[in-house]
């Protein structure tokens, strides 16, 4: 009965709705008793952003109910649960479930941010359960092309990220028998909060040129094989900052936006590289780099907590003093 209940709210009649059977209503069964301990559902509704290019149809939201007895504390346990037991048909990206890989980046509720870190019932400043309401809205992130449901198009974001050739550039190359590339720790630590993916990214770019594969296909493999040195190294390139910032929404064919200026600049400062001129001169443009309007969405939103705007503040400034 309370599956019914459930089912009721779904919005589009057309959407396959399968859960929300004997695992919703939670019984726990008393050795050699006859009593039964029902357990109270915690209905959530999951309204999520729908679109299939194969289908003529216009973007609609379909709603979802999830018992949070049953499932993970984080939107993407949701997501994958409504996936495996609701509805196959819906599509979003994911890898890592630890905030590395930065796939599965969507729109929550209004804000940018990593599905599998989000809480779904995040804890107030007493440090209890906030429930946040009866419904949670996903969309993807804003002001990108949809390739389907909850999956953007980050053609153009990877294509401006290696526009600004995000590897390290020197004159000399190495000496003879030399391993690394050796930099002080006051060097190193300039370049906190601002590594980001990098080790990932450039494996991807590396292979999608080797083997002429789409550079998705090749972030998803990469991804996999390369989580362990990200958990090292904090790196992850999600785009919640630049698809938050209302100059990228606008002109996102010439802003470089706040991801890859941030990357941008990481090398800039790398005391390893040796064309931080040209790496200037390259942004010194009205719209790779002054369309940003100091807004700092980017910032606000980041789920990793690295400050993109502090970063093409540093841009600015390095171009000032020249
Ligand atoms: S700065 Fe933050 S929001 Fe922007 S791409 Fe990096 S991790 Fe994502
Ligand atoms: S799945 Fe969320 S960052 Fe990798």
């Amino acid at each position: 009965m309370l599956g019914l209940t459930a089912l009721r709210h779904a919005v589009r009649p057309s959407t396959s709705i399968r859960a929300l059977s004997t695992e919703s209503l939670k019984v726990t069964n008393v050795r050699g008793g006859s009593s039964a301990n029902v357990k109270e559902e915690r209905i959530k509704y999951f309204k999520i952003y729908r679109w299939d290019p194969d289908h003529r149809q216009k973007p609609y939201l379909s709603t979802y109910p999830v018992d949070l007895n049953n499932c993970g504390p984080m939107v993407l346990d949701a997501l994958i649960k409504i996936k495996s037991e609701q509805d196959p048909t819906l599509t979003f990206r994911r890898s890592c479930r630890e905030g590395i890989c930065g796939s599965c980046a969507m729109n929550i509720n209004g804000r940018n941010t990593l599905a599998c870190l989000c809480y779904i019932e995040p804890k107030g400043e007493d440090g209890k359960k906030a429930s946040g309401g009866d419904v949670m809205k996903i969309y993807p992130l804003p002001h990108m092309y949809v390739v389907k449901d909850l999956v953007p198009d980050m053609g153009n974001f990877y294509e401006q990220y290696r526009s600004i050739e995000p590897w390290l550039q020197t004159k000399e190359g190495k000496a003879e028998g030399q391993a690394e590339f050796l930099q002080t720790r006051e060097d190193r630590a300039k370049l906190d909060g601002m590594v980001s993916l990098l080790c990932l990214q450039i494996t991807s770019l590396a292979m999608s040129a080797c083997l002429d594969l789409p550079l998705d296909v090749c972030l998803t493999q990469t991804t996999r094989t390369l989580t362990i040195f990200s958990l090292v190294l904090h790196r992850i390139v999600c785009a919640c900052c630049s698809t938050a910032c209302p100059s990228y929404w606008w002109n996102a064919d010439k802003y470089l936006g706040p991801a890859v200026l941030m990357q941008a600049y990481r090398w800039i400062e790398d005391s390893r590289d040796d064309y931080a001129d040209k790496r200037l001169a390259e942004l010194d443009d009205a719209f790779k780099l002054y369309r940003c309007h100091t807004i700092m969405n980017c910032t606000k939103v980041c789920p990793k907590h690295l400050n993109p705007g502090k970063a093409i503040g540093n841009i600015k400034k390095k171009l000032a003093e020249k």
